[in-house]
């Protein structure tokens, strides 16, 4: 690593021109090298449930973890810590130096697209669990990005929207997980594409202070990948980076703006020095790359992601019902369609191509396996645009072999490229110079005969033809420059056709490149689904046939997803029939809900047990199997506040009003905001059942306590249950007295895990953070504490707090 000497010696060998030229990407994902200074380009990739590389190729796969959600969940640093490890081992194994993670976002509406790829709604929570993410990529060399600085909390209008909020909120909710990613020594903070009370974040005031100036960030401030629109403002704030390159506002334009100048050079010597001791540190300056820890091995990363999903999935009710004990099960029914192909990450820029994708289907079976039958029923087709064609269905035109073709023609329909790839969603073709068209074509292998839907996403001219019929053909213009839309989300087309089993028809997609159309070209093709009736009548009866029924439900492809926010929680009639079906055909049904943020349960109280799942990761089917057969307790807790129905929410607005989101709610985010309202969700921050039950005995902790001093508090409890558990032992603030502050009702202030055997009793020692009893004095510009009695509270969650006690906060002397 280069001290600072050492910079300043390189810095004196680049003249502005060289160094402005470091300031933007070479590439999509890499940074500029320099000769001259012995620089070498910097590979950065999504993030953050994976690692995904520089391709976007199915053929590059990644270890899939569970979404951030689920890793919120799990209340456990050191496991999140360990995950960052191997995202780090991923990061190293595809030659990537940094990684886009962790999104430090919080859950503000239960709407936002990306809820899923965001921790939680709480900034304790947020700023612990990103903190272990970082430390545990970063301990391996790898550098972490916090994402996206800041309130870049929902999709719509994310480029131009311009988040409303006062300062005091910014301090104590917002900034706070980027001042703890920043504490823990993360690398980079990404710029996001929004606004934040008018000036967009690439151009704002808040990267310098209290980012670099106060909390001392001496990394790289990276632009959101495309946020950068303008030279001056840009250049003069703290942003370092411009990303993605070549092209883009800065280059010879922020060359001449020193020229003229209207941006000092110094601010650009700053940048460089950022960016040269970012490269630094990751080892591409002066030499090789540093040698790398050889990466986790296979066996080992598979074990680790499963362990993460049973630590994350969250028991939300259990009435006698789980665990299952396999030698007391004769058949269990597993019904729903994301049973057999379950969700396991959310849309947009942070998708990979899994290793592996487990089912929970194929989990249970495994689990079961010379033990109980199990029978498989899918329930009713889920919504959204047909599967992207895979091994199954579909074979190359030309070779036979399982997959798809992927061409690249010139605008004659001569060939220049052509490959074989695995299935129908191609992201990032080659383009050779010339290429007019993309073409995917396949022969597909029908199973079932009957009206197929048939379904191409992409933007610009499109078609399909099946053995020569045109099926469709039309020009489907961009309707968004969203990058994350543009180029991996783009909305599907679908068709009818009739396929005849036996038969196999040859299916063509093609799409025109046209300008600013994006890169994506997904084909997809779906079986003729059973009539909603018939399929919720062999559901009941399998289920009424089984000595237990599981039953999955989930999110689909066009819900939770980066570049859009959803308009409503609800599942759908037909999933919602489906769960009320089976439990209504067996008392002892699990259902389980596979998406990553919350959703409506109208039939919760139904059914015998109900578990989320998240988006498990590619190791879903064992992780959960794990908890439902017993041999692992779910270890999740509620890392955000799930409403019963939307409109009990207290904060659901994602859309922007004349170009502006007002955050009124100010600093009572989340559980907070239902407190106030005086509102019951379906179920609080912080719940989660597991196999034990705990008896809260006694809270103690000191009398009084200084301002500005941490506190530690004790919460002996024990397990009260016939199984050996974890409890997430949690500890909230209260100001009971008479305030000038507008204090929340109560707030998240500490947390820590115990375990005991049944019977045993154990202590949980929880440290509260001195910055818990603060709040951020607006007209003085500091943290205060105010003097008096705070409530301290104990308990399993926001809404369940059985102990409490009263400390006195001193004046400081
Ligand atoms: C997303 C970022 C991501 C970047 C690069 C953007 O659209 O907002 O989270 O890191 O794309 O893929």
């Amino acid at each position: 690593m280069a001290d600072e000497d050492e910079l300043d010696r390189l810095l004196g060998k680049l003249t502005l021109r060289t160094a402005v030229r470091l300031l933007t990407g070479a590439t999509t994902w890499r940074t500029a090298a320099e000769a001259s200074v012995d620089l070498g380009q910097l590979v950065l990739s999504d993030g953050p449930a994976g690692v995904r590389g520089e391709g976007w190729d199915e053929r590059d796969t990644s270890v899939l973890l569970p979404s951030a959600t689920a890793l919120a969940a799990t209340w456990d640093e050191p496991l999140v810590e360990e995950l960052g490890g191997l995202l780090a081992s991923e990061a190293r194994r595809k030659g990537v130096h940094v990684v886009l993670a962790p999104n430090l976002n919080l859950h503000r509406s239960p709407l936002a697209g990306r809820h899923f790829e965001c921790f939680s709604e709480d900034p304790l929570l947020t700023a612990r669990t990103g903190a272990a993410l970082v430390r545990g990529i970063q301990a391996h060399g790898v550098a972490a990005t916090a994402k996206h600085f800041v309130a870049n909390d929902a999709e719509t209008d994310r480029l131009t929207a311009d988040a409303s909020i006062d300062e005091r909120t910014l301090r104590e909710v917002h900034l706070a997980p980027f001042e703890a990613a920043v504490a823990a020594g993360v690398r980079l903070v990404m710029a996001g594409y929004n606004r934040v009370n008018g000036t967009t974040m690439t151009a704002h005031e808040l990267l310098t202070r209290p980012l670099k100036d106060e909390w001392g960030f001496d990394g790289v401030v990276v632009s959101d990948w495309g946020a950068v629109r303008g030279t001056r403002d840009t250049a003069r704030a703290g942003l370092d980076l411009q990303m993605p390159g070549p092209a883009g506002e800065w280059g010879e334009s922020l060359a001449r703006a020193v020229e003229a100048g209207e941006v000092a050079e110094r601010a650009v010597t700053d940048k460089v020095r950022r960016l040269l001791g970012l490269a630094a540190w990751c080892g591409v300056i002066g030499g090789p790359d540093r040698p790398a820890r050889p990466p986790l091995r296979s066996r080992q990363a598979r074990a680790l992601a499963r362990r993460a999903v049973a630590a994350g999935s969250v028991l939300l009710a259990n009435r006698g019902v789980l665990p299952l004990y396999p030698g007391h099960l004769g058949t269990v029914a597993v019904v729903g369609a994301p049973s057999a192909r379950t969700r396991t990450q959310g849309g947009g820029s942070a998708g990979v191509f899994p290793q592996d994708e487990v089912s929970l289907l194929d989990g249970i079976r495994a689990g079961l396996r010379g033990r109980a039958r199990v029978v498989h029923v899918p329930g009713p087709a889920p919504d959204g645009p047909p599967p992207p064609l895979d091994m199954t269905l579909a074979a190359d035109p030309r070779t036979a072999a399982p997959g798809v073709l992927l061409r690249v023609l010139d605008s004659c329909g001569s060939e220049l490229y052509a490959g074989h790839r695995r299935g129908g969603r191609q992201l990032e073709p080659p383009l050779p110079p010339g290429a007019h068209t993309v073409e995917i074509s396949a022969r597909l292998h029908p199973r079932t005969s009957g009206a197929w839907r048939i379904g191409v996403a992409g933007f610009g001219r499109l078609s399909l033809h099946l053995d020569g019929d045109p099926l469709l053909d039309g020009e489907f213009a961009a309707t968004t420059d969203d990058p994350a839309v543009l180029h991996v989300s783009p909305p599907t087309r679908v068709v009818t056709a009739r396929l005849t089993r036996g038969t196999t028809p040859l299916l063509v997609a093609r799409r025109e490149l046209v300008p600013g159309t994006g890169r994506a070209t997904v084909v997809g093709a779906e079986p003729p689904a059973p009539r909603a009736a018939e399929a919720l009548a062999a559901a009941a009866r399998a289920a009424r046939e089984a000595d237990v029924a599981v039953v999955v439900v989930g999110t689909g492809e066009q819900q939770e997803s980066e570049g859009r926010d959803r308009t409503d929680l609800g599942l759908g009639p037909e999933q919602d029939a489906l769960v009320r079906a089976v439990a209504r055909a067996n008392p002892r049904t699990v259902a389980v809900v596979n998406s990553g943020g919350p959703v409506e349960l109208p039939w919760r109280d139904e059914v015998g047990a109900l578990l989320l799942a998240w988006f498990p990761g590619q190791e879903a089917g064992g992780g959960l199997a794990d908890v439902l057969l017993g041999r692992t307790e779910p270890g999740g807790r509620l890392p955000t506040t799930w409403p019963a129905t939307l409109t009990d929410a207290p904060v659901t607005r994602t859309r922007p009003e004349a170009g502006r989101i007002s955050y009124d709610e100010g600093v009572h985010v989340g559980h907070r905001g239902w407190l106030r309202a005086r509102r019951t969700p379906a179920y609080w921050f912080g719940h989660g059942l597991g196999y034990t039950t705990w008896e809260y005995e006694r809270l103690s902790g000191p009398e009084r306590t200084p301002a500005g001093e941490d506190l530690t508090v004790r919460v002996r409890l024990r397990n009260t249950g016939t199984r050996p558990g974890r409890e997430v032992v949690q500890i909230y603030l209260a100001r009971p007295g008479p305030s000038a502050v507008d204090h929340p009702e109560r707030w998240l202030a500490g947390w820590a895990a115990v375990r005991a055997r049944p019977g045993e009793s154990a202590v949980a020692q929880v440290r509260i953070p001195a910055r818990a009893l603060c709040h951020w004095d607006v007209r003085a510009g500091a943290w205060r504490t105010e003097p008096g009695p705070c409530r301290i509270l104990a308990g399993r969650s926001a809404g369940d707090l059985p102990l409490s006690l009263e400390v006195d906060v001193l004046d400081r002397p």
